[in-house]
């Protein structure tokens, strides 16, 4: 690929048609689309870019390893899977702009990747089946915090942990409220909401998003100013890659004490495990909105040898001390038991650490690494509970979770800013009334096809039971989470009334409005995916970009 500089655009495309006449392999198709793309970025962008600083392709040797550098879905790295023509890694806004005008004109599709923890792997893989290349947003991650205007303007590729980290080096009491995996990507993240351990008292991510910088369908960069009011409503919590790029979210700090508590309370079913996730259900919303306790719902060992039991653990942050924390777990939930020996008390930044699974004494340096803890092949999905689900639907819930390896469940409450907040605040709707979402997961370890379709039906099963106990016209679920099993947009066409089946799930009656705004903003659908937002003129013709070549 080094010839392209010496050679005029015209005469190269020549050349490698010639080629292509001679050679039928998609190989000289992909490299005419590469060399295209290349030229067409430089040609477009500010800062000239040599080929090998910015693009890896498949025949770089490097090119499996920055694919999955941040991929966190390993079922979505198969060799099976389609993989993109070409992974491209703008370094100044500029090449992002480029990204979208040179996508068109070569008539290619694009992925957008900021921190890769898509649950279907969406910002890496396409089952559009045509080619593809990865806007990778990995460099473009720089953070910018003011104490004394509580804000922050933050690159799309920078991970949350660098975020929370960068914030407490400037300050002990401030803080932002998103998720509690600290390697996801802001870019991505607050696209969907983000939620996270202060939901209860400040709601989600993306309801503390003050301005936002995004790379349009026409290549244009917008603020919140210049894109209106509906599209920076439908870019907190719409999903990604449906309306723009965004280049950087300007967020709202919000304070946090200096010391707050932790705690990690695991009960198995020996131990009364179905009575007090009983209870737990009645309180969890209600309780004081500095607190949040999440339960992780796991198999473990049981005490009889040879035995597996359910092990429901308590993993909760206070925004406080200790002793007040003991007494409202006096008065609200003290089914639970907890004890002062139970409590850590500590500082913010080390709360993050700690919810995030890092070993007590890790330096939140740590998190500068912006490295994943979690990388497995996995399918989830997701639930949002209303009614409290009676011990004997709990009980069917253990014997089914019992049934598979390496199953997980994640109950997160809801209530307090959470029910503050409207439904059509933002495309979010899932707020006043939701007592807890659920997360179901299942992890595996070998890269079979049979392992998969195993464990995927195993998911899908426990989804049908529970049909009952979760939410219901529509059965929501959090976009963050994606599923596909929902249901897609086939072939890079989209229709309304397909995508309304999912997207009245992700959300509720927002959907309309959001296919209001993408009709507006994107009406030529570039901006698409397995689950974009349809624009309304596309329901039936076919979608998509015009080629020019
Ligand atoms: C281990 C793990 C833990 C998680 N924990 C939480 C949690 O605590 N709270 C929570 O709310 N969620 C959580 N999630 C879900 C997470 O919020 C979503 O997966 C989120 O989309 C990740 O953003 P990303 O940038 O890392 O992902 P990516 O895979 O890069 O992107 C996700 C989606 O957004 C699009 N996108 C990415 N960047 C941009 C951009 N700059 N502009 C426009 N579109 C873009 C992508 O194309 C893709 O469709 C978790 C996920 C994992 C895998
Ligand atoms: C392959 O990609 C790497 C990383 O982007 C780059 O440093 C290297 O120069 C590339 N090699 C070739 C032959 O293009
Ligand atoms: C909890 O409350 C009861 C009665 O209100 C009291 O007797 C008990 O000492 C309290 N326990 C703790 C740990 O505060
Ligand atoms: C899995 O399935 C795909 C296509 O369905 C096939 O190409 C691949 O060889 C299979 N892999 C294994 C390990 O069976
Ligand atoms: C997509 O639309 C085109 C044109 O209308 C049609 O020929 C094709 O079958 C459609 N594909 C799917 C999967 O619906």
């Amino acid at each position: 690929m080094e010839f392209h500089k010496l050679l005029p655009l015209p005469s190269l495309i020549f050349m490698l048609s010639v080629a292509l006449m001679f050679s039928s392999s998609s190989f000289a198709v992909s490299e005419i689309v590469q060399d295209k793309f290349f030229q067409c970025i430089n040609l477009n962008s500010e800062l000239y870019i040599p080929f090998s600083t910015a693009f890896v392709t498949p025949n770089n040797a490097s090119f499996s390893s920055v694919l999955q550098s941040t991929a966190q879905n390993l079922r979505c790295l198969l060799p099976s899977v389609a993989k993109p023509e070409l992974i491209f890694t703008p370094l100044v806004e500029s090449h992002v702009q480029a990204a979208v005008i040179c996508a068109k004109e070569v008539g290619i599709q694009i992925r957008i990747r900021s921190g890769g923890h898509d649950y279907e792997g969406l910002s890496y893989i396409s089952d559009l089946d045509s080619p593809f290349v990865i806007v990778d947003l990995g460099k473009l991650r720089a953070i910018s915090v003011d104490i004394d205007d509580n804000s922050a303007w933050v690159q799309a590729g920078a991970t949350i942990g660098e975020v929370y980290y960068r914030i407490s080096q400037k300050s002990k009491t401030h803080g932002f409220p998103a998720g509690l995996c600290t390697s996801l990507g802001i870019g991505g993240h607050i696209t969907g909401g983000a939620y996270g351990t202060m939901m209860r008292k400040f709601g989600l991510g993306a309801d503390n998003v003050l301005d936002a910088r995004i790379v349009d369908a026409e290549g244009r960069i917008l603020d919140r100013q210049s894109m209106g009011e509906d599209l920076f409503w439908a870019i907190r919590g719409g999903g990604g890659a449906s309306f723009g790029i965004i280049l950087s979210w300007k967020i709202k700090l919000v304070p946090v004490p200096s010391t707050v508590t932790v705690f990690t309370v695991p009960k198995t079913l020996e131990q009364g495990a179905t009575k007090i996730l009983y209870k737990w259900q009645q309180v969890a919303d209600k309780l004081d909105e500095d607190l949040f306790i999440r339960v992780i719902i796991q198999t473990v060992d049981a005490a009889q040898k040879g035995d597996r039991t359910i092990q429901t653990t308590y993993n909760a942050l206070f925004l406080g001390g200790a002793s007040r924390l003991l007494q409202f777990m006096n008065q609200s939930f003290p089914e639970l038991g907890l004890m002062r020996k139970d409590c850590t008390e500590m500082s913010w930044i080390q709360s993050i650490l700690y919810i995030a699974g890092y070993p007590s004494n890790t330096p939140p340096e740590v998190l500068l690494q912006g490295k994943s803890m979690f990388k497995n092949y996995f399918k989830a999905k997701s639930d949002f509970v209303r009614e409290p689900i009676p011990e004997d639907g709990l009980e069917g819930l253990w014997k089914r979770l019992l049934e598979e390896d390496s199953p997980l469940m994640i109950f997160n409450p809801y209530g307090g800013m959470m029910s503050k907040i409207s439904e059509s605040e933002t495309p979010f709707p899932h707020r006043k009334g939701v007592i807890y979402k659920i997360q179901y997961l299942t992890l595996w370890q070998d890269a079979g096809n049979e392992t998969a379709s195993k464990h995927t039906d195993w998911i899908r099963k426990l989804y049908n039971y529970m049909a009952s106990y979760a939410s219901m016209f529509p059965r929501e679920a959090y976009v963050n989470y994606r599923d596909l099993d929902l249901g897609m947009n086939k072939d890079g066409n989209t229709s309304f009334i397909q995508a309304s089946v999912w997207g009245s799930k992700y959300f509720k009656n927002n959907f309309n409005r959001l296919v209001r705004i993408k009709s507006k903003v994107d009406p030529d659908n570039f901006f698409r995916h397995e689950q974009s937002i349809p624009p309304m003129a596309l329901t039936s013709k076919r979608s998509g970009t015009r080629r020019i070549n």
